[in-house]
């Protein structure tokens, strides 16, 4: 029998999980988000989601995955055999494949974007040639391609080295050089004229720009940037030692990922009052403004290398974690090696991905191809971050919650964790109430069953 892979340490537990967590959704999608959805209020109801829907969403999923040390379908069949309840698993392995469509086509964009900053493309770059670069980028039909085939081969090469010596090697050391980057990228922003426009406007907590449609964006942001409700946690906790406090493991990496968050939008929000930039810029936001703030100043092409490198790492960890999750399943439960499951995986994510990488931009190849105003790429992003992701995490949350064991439950979490006692009983109170009251609401109003 081939023994299973497990992480090594609680610190590679930890690092190989925040590498899950902190991907694009900090540095991309978080702060083009704050800036549409505006600024503080909206940063605070997502706070409010991580704690409340977010955490006892991922210490569900811990549980299933060291439990059964089993992938995301198997996990389930395990502990409900012969029930619907593997679904969960099912649709997680679906919605990785949706997230990675247009998550490898952006992370392509950030590789291609660390390769012009290395060239010195951006040398003498203006607002006007900013924004010229990346609209060349987007329409074009080849060149974001073969980045994301790039990103890919790369994603392939890590987790075809396996559990310990691919996904634990690279994210731990990898993610400690993350921060420093970013710290530095900080430290320039932070220095800027008109800085401080930018760190107001990312604090100021204005109810009256709240929306309905922002707290639902906020859930499901929260849900994206814990890596939650499909199954990925799940996995990653089928390799967790058998004795790390798992309550301390989810605390530690909802806190350090909204850190990086946090530093994210302050490299990017006074850059963009400092240049007069619109912080609801969507999805190119980044591409235009990163380029900008780290342009004519000393040492300026050195950070600016150095930020699309840390956004490199942080899209290529998270990505290691999404594709583990049909490449787990695969090898395990349908008999596939471990290289094959990788190969056979990164095929179908590039086929179809090229999909979303042609149609991010009206002017793209196939732009013009919507339906209800929207593309492949805004598709893929919808459907499983605001449909599937709630959809998963309101069963595993009510499989947690109802159906399953509380008695092992309670012994697994509660496994090298002093905190257990005392938290138990407020996790099942939010779990079974809170949670999936919440993720039902955005589960209708996304599907239009309800309108807020
Ligand atoms: N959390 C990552 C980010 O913020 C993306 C990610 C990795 C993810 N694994 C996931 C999102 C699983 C949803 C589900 O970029």
């Amino acid at each position: 029998m081939k023994t299973r892979e497990t992480f090594s340490s609680g610190l590679a537990v930890f690092f190989a999980t925040l590498g899950s967590a902190v991907g694009l959704g900090n540095i991309w999608k978080f702060p083009y988000l704050t800036g549409q959805y505006g600024g503080g209020a909206f940063l605070l109801v997502y706070l409010a989601c991580i704690v409340f829907v977010g955490l006892p969403v991922m210490l569900g999923e811990f549980y299933l995955g060291r439990r059964t040390r089993r992938n995301a379908v198997g996990a389930l069949e395990k502990l409900a055999p012969g029930t619907p309840w593997k679904h969960i698993g099912t649709i997680g392995v679906a919605a990785a494949g949706l997230i990675m469509f247009f998550y490898s086509s952006v992370a392509g964009w950030v590789y291609y974007y660390l390769f012009k900053a290395l060239r010195g493309d951006f040398a003498a770059v203006t607002m006007e040639s900013a924004k010229a670069q990346f609209g060349a980028l987007v329409v074009s039909p080849v060149t974001p391609v073969v980045w994301q085939a790039v990103v890919l081969a790369v994603v392939a090469g890590i987790l075809i080295m396996g559990v310990k010596k691919g996904i634990e090697r690279i994210t731990k050391t990898l993610m400690p050089l993350l921060f420093v980057l970013i710290i530095a990228c900080d430290l320039r922003a932070l220095t800027l004229p008109g800085a401080a426009d930018g760190v107001s406007f990312l604090f100021a907590v204005d109810f009256g720009k709240l929306s309905a449609a922002a707290v639902l964006t906020a859930l499901g942001l929260a849900f994206f940037k814990l890596s939650l409700g499909m199954g990925c946690m799940i996995t990653y906790g089928s390799y967790f030692t058998h004795d790390n406090d798992l309550f301390a493991t989810g605390a530690k990496v909802a806190l350090s990922d909204t850190l990086v968050s946090l530093l994210a939008g302050l490299a990017i929000f006074p850059t963009v009052f400092a240049f007069g930039l619109e912080p609801g810029a969507g999805p190119g936001l980044l591409f235009m403004t990163i380029p900008l703030v780290f342009s004519q100043m000393p040492f300026g092409a050195i950070l600016l290398t150095a930020f699309f490198f840390l956004a490199a790492i942080a899209a290529t960890t998270a990505m290691i974690s999404l594709v583990e999750v049909p490449v787990a399943y695969l090898s395990e439960e349908k008999g596939l090696t471990r290289s094959r499951a990788v190969l056979l995986s990164v095929a179908v994510i590039f086929a179809v991905g090229i999909l979303a990488t042609l149609s991010v931009d009206k002017g793209s190849l196939l732009g013009g191809y919507t339906l209800m105003g929207r593309g492949f790429f805004d598709w893929f992003d919808y459907i499983s971050s605001n449909i599937m992701l709630p959809l998963g995490g309101l069963l595993i949350a009510l499989f947690i919650g109802r159906f399953a064991d509380k008695a092992d439950i309670v012994r697994e979490l509660s496994a090298g964790s002093p905190a257990a006692a005392r938290l138990l009983p407020v996790y099942f109170f939010i779990l079974r109430y809170v949670t999936p009251a919440l993720l039902l609401v955005i589960f209708l109003s996304s599907v239009g069953v309800i309108k807020l």
